[in-house]
């Protein structure tokens, strides 16, 4: 089963940092790096090192070089991806001594994915493909409808959480995979219990998977409630842990494995980010993983 990916694709400038930054407060950084980054390049290169047939699909800027070679060294099709004028998306990225981190997406031109755009890529693909959405781009709301009237599985990552949400879709969504500050900006509810309840009332015909950090993940999925525990590391970064987690269930998905070994091995290979530096470059193979 093919995979498109129509997602972000950010140059992350990130700051290594003590804590990070209060109101009023000026910081020294103690390094910086830049990393390519955006969710959705984070989620194809995620998909292409579990072994996904994955086709990234998305704009780039002229600064963009250094992301297109990314999504190429690690064998993601990007035939789907159209340059522009102008400055690609950055990020501003701040870590801490605890690996916790901040971001900043700032959208460049990038972002804008015309309509033309959407229904030509969408055109490559048939009914029963998957396609992987975030939330960095500007059109995602169309993506989603077209998709999913021609019959593709849309699977959706709300992340980052802004107001557009609430005009997108979700109905159209066959699979959630969302953190709990995501589960909360879609439900009102703060607890796991309550917004897997909420999403199961509200999108009876999604499946949905809740992230909780340390905590596990939940999922709910035809009717059954399964349970994925977090595998302790020492997080030196978390970013893309969330990407690397969606790369590898999407991928399970795709070639149809049993959920909770598919639960399994994400929950394993975002351990391994979590225990790494930087965005994309963190994430593991399959080969790490079965090793
Ligand atoms: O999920 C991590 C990603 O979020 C970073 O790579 C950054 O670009 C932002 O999109």
């Amino acid at each position: 089963m093919k995979i498109l990916n129509y997602g972000s694709m950010n140059i992350d400038r990130v700051y290594s940092v003590a804590h990070t930054v209060m109101p009023g407060e000026t910081i020294l950084a103690e390094g910086m790096t830049v990393y390519c980054g955006g969710k959705g390049l984070n989620q194809s290169i995620a998909i292409a090192k579990a072994g996904g047939d994955i086709y990234h699909a998305g704009v780039l800027g002229e600064d963009g070089d250094l992301l297109l070679e990314a999504l190429t060294r690690h064998r993601v099709d990007t035939r789907y991806v159209r340059r522009v004028a102008g400055a690609s998306s950055h990020t501003v990225i701040q870590v801490d001594g605890q690996g916790q981190n901040c971001i900043i997406v700032c959208p460049g031109e990038n972002v804008r994915v015309t309509d033309g755009d959407i229904d030509a890529v969408l055109d490559g693909f048939a009914a029963g493909d998957m396609l992987v959405l975030q939330n960095e781009l500007d059109n995602t709301a169309r993506i989603m409808r077209e998709a999913a009237k021609r019959g593709l599985v849309p699977v959706f990552n709300p992340s980052p959480v802004n107001q557009l949400l609430a005009a997108y879709p979700l109905e159209c969504v066959r699979w959630f995979i969302m953190n709990e500050i995501e589960g909360a900006a879609i439900t009102g509810e703060t607890e796991p219990a309550k917004i897997l309840s909420v999403m199961a009332q509200r999108y009876p015909d999604a499946s949905v998977v809740l992230t909780l950090g340390a905590q596990g993940a939940h999922c709910v999925h035809g009717g059954r409630a399964y349970f994925q525990p977090a595998f302790p590391v020492k997080a030196v970064d978390t970013t893309a842990a969330g990407d690397t987690f969606t790369g590898y269930l999407v991928t399970g998905l795709s070639q149809r494995e049993a959920l909770p070994v598919i639960l399994e091995r994400a929950a394993r290979a975002s351990s391994i980010t979590v225990g790494r530096k930087g965005a994309a470059d963190s994430i593991p193979t399959r080969e790490e993983l079965d090793r």
